[in-house]
């Protein structure tokens, strides 16, 4: 089925809120080195230009993570693909998303680095949908709410397809 792409959020308008939750994130770690915690692929166009921003000292590391399919997703253990390549021991970890939806991935996820022993663990993601969430989870920072519509660009995917999107699409099948 042919699809098209509607504009949701233009390349300006993402630019300007990323500038802003970078300078946000510079105040709130004033005089620490915070360690960004990109969540693969998702998240990494967002991390990338976020971390450009940030005017604090910055690390970087990356994992991936997948669901178990079927009847065990819904109890939100995910599988780690690829963890990550450095400790977490008394580091400012900021977790960086492309989208919290039901929020199943990200409780478990902040969990688990939870008990990797850093100073402390903060969430940021570009987009979140709150009508669909399944399972709280604290959002520390957040690029834009939006309402609940499959969308693409900046990171996130249709069928592996429009990551490589400027600005946030929603996805219309006519
Ligand atoms: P959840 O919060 O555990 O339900 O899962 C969030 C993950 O589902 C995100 O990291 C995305 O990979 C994917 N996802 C959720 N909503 C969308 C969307 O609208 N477009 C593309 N991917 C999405
Ligand atoms: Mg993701």
């Amino acid at each position: 089925m042919a699809e098209r792409i509607e504009v949701l959020l233009s390349e300006e308008e993402v630019d300007k809120r990323i500038q802003e939750i970078g300078d946000q994130i510079s105040r709130d770690y004033a005089g620490k080195q915070v360690h960004l915690v990109c969540v693969l692929k998702g998240g990494s166009f967002f991390m990338c230009e976020l971390a450009k921003r940030i005017t604090v000292p910055v690390s970087l590391d990356f994992m991936s993570v997948s669901s178990y399919g079927g009847d065990t997703k819904s109890s939100g253990v995910v599988k780690i693909v690829k963890d990550l390549d450095e400790s977490l021991s008394e580091k400012h970890v900021l977790v960086v998303e492309d989208i919290v939806d039901s929020g199943r991935t990200l409780s478990y996820l902040l969990e688990m680095l939870k008990d990797r022993g850093p100073a402390d663990v903060k969430l940021c993601t570009l987009l979140d949908k709150p009508e669909r969430r399944v399972v709280e989870v604290k959002v520390d920072y957040t690029g834009f709410e939006i309402p609940d519509e499959f969308v693409v660009g900046y990171g996130l995917d249709y069928d592996q397809k429009y990551r490589n999107l400027p600005y946030i699409g929603v996805v219309k099948f006519d």
